[in-house]
Protein backbone atom coordinates (compact mmCIF):
# COMPACT_ATOMS: atom_id res chain seq x y z
CA UNK A 1 0.00 0.00 0.00
CA UNK A 2 1.21 3.59 -1.05
CA UNK A 3 2.28 6.05 2.01
CA UNK A 4 0.62 9.31 0.74
CA UNK A 5 2.98 11.08 3.58
CA UNK A 6 6.34 9.67 1.47
CA UNK A 7 8.01 12.23 -0.44
CA UNK A 8 8.00 12.26 -3.81
CA UNK A 9 11.20 11.03 -5.59
CA UNK A 10 13.19 13.50 -7.24
CA UNK A 11 16.62 13.58 -9.51
CA UNK A 12 19.41 14.41 -7.08
CA UNK A 13 22.33 14.34 -9.82
CA UNK A 14 22.95 13.43 -13.38
CA UNK A 15 26.59 12.18 -13.69
CA UNK A 16 28.46 12.36 -16.94
CA UNK A 17 31.47 10.86 -17.74
CA UNK A 18 33.80 13.27 -19.16
CA UNK A 19 37.81 12.53 -20.21
CA UNK A 20 38.96 16.16 -18.72
CA UNK A 21 37.23 18.47 -16.49
CA UNK A 22 38.70 21.63 -18.06
CA UNK A 23 37.53 20.64 -21.73
CA UNK A 24 33.80 19.80 -20.41
CA UNK A 25 33.33 22.59 -17.66
CA UNK A 26 33.29 26.08 -19.87
CA UNK A 27 30.30 24.68 -21.66
CA UNK A 28 28.00 23.26 -18.63
CA UNK A 29 29.38 26.65 -16.47
CA UNK A 30 29.68 29.50 -18.89
CA UNK A 31 27.91 28.72 -21.83
CA UNK A 32 24.73 27.00 -20.44
CA UNK A 33 24.88 29.12 -17.52
CA UNK A 34 25.03 26.26 -14.75
CA UNK A 35 26.26 27.65 -11.31
CA UNK A 36 29.52 25.67 -9.94
CA UNK A 37 28.45 24.00 -6.85
CA UNK A 38 31.74 22.49 -4.28
CA UNK A 39 31.82 18.65 -4.66
CA UNK A 40 34.26 16.40 -2.97
CA UNK A 41 35.92 13.58 -4.80
CA UNK A 42 34.33 9.93 -4.74
CA UNK A 43 35.46 6.48 -5.89
CA UNK A 44 38.48 7.53 -7.90
CA UNK A 45 36.84 10.54 -9.94
CA UNK A 46 37.40 14.18 -9.72
CA UNK A 47 33.70 15.97 -9.54
CA UNK A 48 32.72 19.23 -10.82
CA UNK A 49 29.22 20.12 -9.58
CA UNK A 50 26.87 22.07 -11.27
CA UNK A 51 23.32 23.26 -10.06
CA UNK A 52 20.43 22.54 -12.62
CA UNK A 53 17.57 23.73 -10.53
CA UNK A 54 17.00 21.10 -7.99
CA UNK A 55 19.31 18.65 -9.10
CA UNK A 56 22.64 18.64 -10.03
CA UNK A 57 24.74 17.98 -13.03
CA UNK A 58 27.73 15.79 -11.80
CA UNK A 59 30.84 15.60 -14.44
CA UNK A 60 32.87 13.06 -13.36
CA UNK A 61 36.83 12.69 -14.21
CA UNK A 62 38.59 9.48 -13.38
CA UNK A 63 41.60 9.83 -11.07
CA UNK A 64 42.98 6.60 -12.80
CA UNK A 65 42.48 4.23 -14.99
CA UNK A 66 41.18 1.57 -12.97
CA UNK A 67 38.46 3.44 -11.32
CA UNK A 68 34.79 2.66 -12.48
CA UNK A 69 34.67 5.96 -14.66
CA UNK A 70 37.91 5.52 -15.82
CA UNK A 71 36.53 2.05 -16.68
CA UNK A 72 33.90 3.50 -18.18
CA UNK A 73 35.10 6.37 -20.53
CA UNK A 74 38.08 3.70 -21.79
CA UNK A 75 35.03 1.21 -22.93
CA UNK A 76 32.12 3.73 -24.19
CA UNK A 77 34.05 6.78 -24.31
CA UNK A 78 32.36 10.12 -22.29
CA UNK A 79 28.66 9.88 -21.65
CA UNK A 80 25.81 9.32 -19.45
CA UNK A 81 26.94 7.18 -16.22
CA UNK A 82 24.42 7.29 -13.86
CA UNK A 83 21.52 8.63 -12.77
CA UNK A 84 20.62 9.58 -9.32
CA UNK A 85 17.35 9.52 -7.27
CA UNK A 86 16.40 11.01 -4.11
CA UNK A 87 14.09 9.18 -2.62
CA UNK A 88 12.50 9.31 1.21
CA UNK A 89 13.14 6.38 2.67
CA UNK A 90 16.34 4.89 1.30
CA UNK A 91 16.85 2.06 3.27
CA UNK A 92 12.97 0.74 2.47
CA UNK A 93 13.44 1.78 -1.03
CA UNK A 94 16.22 -0.84 -0.85
CA UNK A 95 14.26 -3.25 0.61
CA UNK A 96 11.81 -3.37 -1.86
CA UNK A 97 14.18 -3.78 -4.88
CA UNK A 98 15.86 -6.41 -3.28
CA UNK A 99 12.31 -8.40 -2.51
CA UNK A 100 11.57 -7.41 -6.05
CA UNK A 101 14.71 -8.90 -7.37
CA UNK A 102 16.36 -6.37 -9.05
CA UNK A 103 20.59 -6.66 -8.64
CA UNK A 104 22.13 -4.10 -6.23
CA UNK A 105 25.56 -2.98 -6.41
CA UNK A 106 25.67 -1.69 -2.60
CA UNK A 107 23.85 -4.09 -0.07
CA UNK A 108 24.19 -1.59 2.16
CA UNK A 109 23.97 2.42 1.84
CA UNK A 110 27.38 4.00 1.95
CA UNK A 111 28.65 7.24 1.90
CA UNK A 112 28.42 9.58 -1.32
CA UNK A 113 29.76 12.48 -2.77
CA UNK A 114 27.61 15.02 -1.29
CA UNK A 115 28.21 13.77 2.18
CA UNK A 116 24.58 11.65 1.56
CA UNK A 117 23.94 7.59 2.21
CA UNK A 118 23.51 6.19 -1.42
CA UNK A 119 23.18 2.75 -3.07
CA UNK A 120 23.59 1.68 -6.90
CA UNK A 121 21.16 -0.65 -8.44
CA UNK A 122 22.42 -2.91 -11.29
CA UNK A 123 21.95 -1.42 -14.72
CA UNK A 124 20.29 -5.04 -15.75
CA UNK A 125 17.40 -4.22 -13.62
CA UNK A 126 17.05 -0.48 -14.65
CA UNK A 127 16.62 -0.72 -18.44
CA UNK A 128 20.66 -0.40 -19.12
CA UNK A 129 20.76 2.72 -16.64
CA UNK A 130 23.10 2.94 -13.65
CA UNK A 131 20.55 4.17 -10.98
CA UNK A 132 21.86 5.79 -7.87
CA UNK A 133 20.02 5.83 -4.88
CA UNK A 134 20.15 8.73 -1.59
CA UNK A 135 18.08 10.54 0.06
CA UNK A 136 16.18 13.24 -0.02
CO1 LIG B 1 26.33 9.95 -8.25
Amino acid sequence: MTDVSRRAPRIAHIGIAVRALDEILPFYRDLLGLPEVPLDDADGARIAGLAAGDSLVELLESEHPDSPIGKFVAKRGPGIHHICFAVDDLDGTLDRCRAAGVRLIDETPRLGAEGKRIAFLHPSATAGVLVELTEL
